[in-house]
């Protein structure tokens, strides 16, 4: 089938490098003419294992493409996926939809026969009826068009083949005729498919990640009641999740979530609930404490140290989380803020993301080359993204180049018995 994407982020990069793996003709729609002809000649714009290989190989062989040519993509396609970016409005919390609607108005002049068009972005309850009216407005008399409402679930780190082997899919249409050419273009994904109204699939999005982020912070809230009694949360999580009712599926305690969905989503869906006159108080709590974490986290610094001033810190780790470069709400940019705010000196390294993190991070902060130079000097290593290659660290040979032998452990990553047996001083979260 032909299609087309609008938008080449996470979501619509990789779902169409997916789509143009499993055969179909996919066009993707960008601003940007500098960046649309790095994508034609198959580079991408950002790190995703798989990814890279894929774009290459879907471009070369013809059925992927991109353009700044709505007409172009429009014209030849039978669905068309707007996957542009819903950042925050900051005043409110609320989900910014101006590029969702531009592109509406862009696909509306394009539209002939009948299409249909799906909104992938993350979007309010209500918001792919305006987009229907926006194209009912824009269209010519003749065309027709059907909405359908796909959510997306993919992870960072694993997207590709969170798109190809999902849980579960979603689908919310209004029409039989909308839905059925939805499920055909799916036809190669695996999973449930989940067919429902409109309104319910632009919820189930938010209702996922919202659940998950709440997952998160119930964990660390027992890491933080773990501390006070004396308990290891991670025993505690580990006896809690083999309840098959609850899974040990994101209940692990750390410094916190991050990312581009978590922080934004669990915001607008707080918005969306006082928009309709629900206090979502369970939802401000996960938000406080996940903040907390970074403080908590920060606490536990100044505990080891004791006076901060001069200090050295080597931060092992910058993403938001292991297997990508995006530094969109990364608990490591508060946290290094903080540090430095107490008068230390903040050393980071990360295995991918250090390019993306010297252009958020503050101009303090220096970078080394590798984990072992960064914790050169350094009186204490902060673990803040579980990367892989921490787990094979040399313990010894850390400790040889360290002023002081302290490792605080912001992911649990470690086993604390190991750790201290080469020397160290473990501090996790929550390992009382
Ligand atoms: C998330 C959702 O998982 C995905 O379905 C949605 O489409 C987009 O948002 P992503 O942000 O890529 O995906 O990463 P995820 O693996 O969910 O992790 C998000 C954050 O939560 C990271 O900062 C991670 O470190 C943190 N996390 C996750 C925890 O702190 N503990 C956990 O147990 C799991």
């Amino acid at each position: 089938m032909n299609v087309a994407f609008i938008g080449h982020g996470y979501v619509g990069l990789v779902t169409a490098a997916v789509f143009a793996e499993v055969g179909n003709t996919v066009w993707v729609v960008g601003r940007t003419k500098e960046k649309i002809d790095k994508l034609n000649a198959g580079i991408a714009p950002f790190y995703e294992p798989g990814l890279a290989e894929m774009l290459k190989r879907n471009v070369d062989a013809g059925r992927l493409k991109f353009t700044v040519d709505y007409k172009e993509a429009v014209e030849p396609s039978k669905i068309i996926f707007i996957c542009v970016g819903t950042p925050t409005t900051p005043s409110t919390g609320e989900a910014d939809l101006t590029q969702v609607f531009a592109s509406a108005t862009e696909i509306g002049k394009h539209l002939d026969g009948y299409k249909v068009v799906s909104v992938k972005s993350t979007v309010p309850p209500g918001t792919n009826k305006k987009v229907g009216e926006i194209l009912g407005r824009v269209k010519k008399e003749s065309a027709t068009f059907g909405l359908a409402s796909v959510p997306e679930f993919l992870r960072e780190g694993s997207a590709l083949s969170d798109t190809l082997h999902p849980d579960r899919y979603v689908i919310g249409t209004e029409t039989n005729e909308a839905r059925d050419l939805v499920l055909e273009v799916h036809k190669s994904i695996d999973g449930k498919a989940v067919t429902c109204n409109i309104e319910t699939a632009e919820l189930i999005k938010y209702a996922s990640n919202a659940m998950l982020a709440t997952k998160i912070s119930f964990g660390n809230a027992i890491a933080i009641l773990s501390e006070k009694v004396g308990a290891d949360v991670e025993k505690v999580l580990e006896g809690v999740g083999l309840d098959r009712r609850i899974g040990r599926n994101f209940l692990y305690p750390g410094v916190g979530y991050g990312g581009s969905c978590f922080p934004k989503d669990v915001k607008a869906l707080i918005a969306i609930a006082k928009q309709f006159g629900y206090d979502f108080e369970l939802l401000r709590a996960v938000e406080t404490i996940n903040k907390s974490m970074r403080s908590l986290f920060v606490e536990k610094v100044k505990q080891q140290v004791g006076d901060t001033k001069g200090k050295t810190i080597a931060l092992l780790g910058v993403a938001f989380k292991p297997d990508t470069d995006d530094m969109r709400e990364a608990p490591s940019i508060d946290i290094a803020k903080q540090l430095l705010a107490l008068g230390m000196h903040v050393v980071a390294y990360d295995p991918i993301a250090m390019e993306v993190a010297a252009s958020v991070m503050s101009s303090e902060v220096v970078f080394a080359k590798t984990a072992i130079q960064a914790a050169t000097n350094a009186d204490v290593i902060a673990i803040i993204t579980e990367w892989k290659e921490f787990r094979e660290l040399d313990l010894e040979a850390l400790g040889k180049v360290m002023k002081n032998k302290i490792i605080i452990d912001g992911r649990n990553m470690f086993d604390p018995e190991k750790v201290q047996s080469a020397g160290f001083t473990y501090v996790g979260m929550g390992r009382g």
